[in-house]
């Protein structure tokens, strides 16, 4: 690749595209500079805009909300589902009014999102269906790959994702042939041919050398995936009797554990004890999307009780697919011990 001296918009991107949208199960894979990016030209591409409202879910990273901002829309907040973390679904259609233009479910720590009732209600009420698959790379519902259930799936590359590159990177997936023939003029300054610009658009490339990482990483996704697998059931054995609640699936999805995150009362204590002995852990996420002081807007005041109680109580382990069963018993004798 260094040698042939195209490292912008060449053939290993282009081919990166075709394995992805192949492995996605959809027509079309459009790589960008991030998923940020993935999120904010799906919106745009949709022709989502000013005045619009985009149904979502408050716990997530900031970048889901920004991306609803970006293109003049209001993000409106939809309470999780206490067991698996994602929006749920029997709230969305409450939040529905003439001004709702998608939905944007978020598949969380890679579990999917109750995509069923979601599909149903974005058909009936003629919604756009974008996902956010940043943490969800392989993952499943009902046997289809998220990403492929919605007009638009927006992956995210960044090196610590289940398919993670060397710097920034993003995909979009899609069936809509005219959706991604503006995505791809979107990505690139808006233009089809050189030097002639349709529309405004913006630098956003997924560069070659990312594209080469990302090929050769794909080839190995299923096996990586299934390690993250295998250390999260570890996690559960050996947890089985502490007092913290471990992941639940939701017996749908085929989760692909991009994070474990567990509940518990005492989350300062098991991180303190964590920390003392160099094992680092982290909170996804402390304070939801509706109270970050970005984000203000009219939903501020809203109560969202089960993301709030969430945010104060889960805790995300170690979790890549190299850590050993030798580790993860150490991480969980150290939980155990400071219980
Ligand atoms: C749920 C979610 N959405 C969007 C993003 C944004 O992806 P990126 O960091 O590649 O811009 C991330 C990643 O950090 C994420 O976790």
């Amino acid at each position: 690749m260094l040698d042939s001296t195209r490292y912008i918009l060449g053939p290993h991107g282009a081919a990166l595209e075709g394995e992805i949208a192949a492995y996605c199960g959809v027509r079309y894979a459009i790589g960008v500079a991030s998923g940020t990016d993935a999120l904010h030209l799906a919106l745009l591409a949709s022709g989502i805009g000013p005045g619009d409202e985009v149904i979502t879910t408050p716990f997530t990273f900031i970048a889901t909300g920004e991306a609803i901002r970006y293109v003049g829309a209001k993000a409106v907040f939809v309470d999780i589902d206490p067991e698996t973390f994602n929006i749920d679904p029997t709230l969305i259609e409450a939040a529905i009014t003439d001004r709702t233009r998608a939905v944007l479910p978020v598949h969380l720590f890679g579990q999917p999102a109750d995509l069923d009732p979601i599909v149903e209600l974005c058909e009936r009420y003629g919604l756009r269906l974008i996902e956010d698959c940043a943490q969800s790379f392989g993952a499943a519902y009902n046997g289809k790959m998220t990403g492929a259930w919605g007009d638009a799936g927006c992956f995210s590359f960044f090196p610590s994702k289940n398919l993670g590159c060397f710097r920034d990177g993003g995909m979009i997936v899609t069936d809509d042939e005219e959706l991604a023939e503006r995505l791809r003029m979107l990505r690139n300054h808006g233009s089809r041919i050189t030097y002639r610009h349709e529309i405004i658009g913006f630098n956003s490339r997924l560069d070659e050398l990312q594209a080469v990482v990302l090929r050769a990483k794909l080839k190995r996704i299923e096996s990586y995936n299934e390690a993250r697998r295998c250390n999260a059931q570890c996690y559960n054995s050996h947890l089985a009797d502490a007092n913290v609640v471990t992941p639940v699936e939701n017996g749908k999805g085929h989760h692909v554990y991009h994070q474990y995150t567990i509940m518990t009362e005492v989350r300062e204590t098991l991180q303190t004890a964590l920390n003392a002995v160099g094992i680092a852990s982290a909170i996804y996420y402390p304070i939801p999307l509706h109270r970050q002081k970005a984000m203000r807007c009219s939903c501020a005041e809203q109560s969202l009780p089960v993301t709030e109680a969430a945010s104060e109580r889960v805790l995300s382990l170690p979790m890549y697919p190299e850590l050993t069963a030798g580790q993860i018993e150490r991480i969980c004798r150290i939980l155990v011990e400071a219980f």
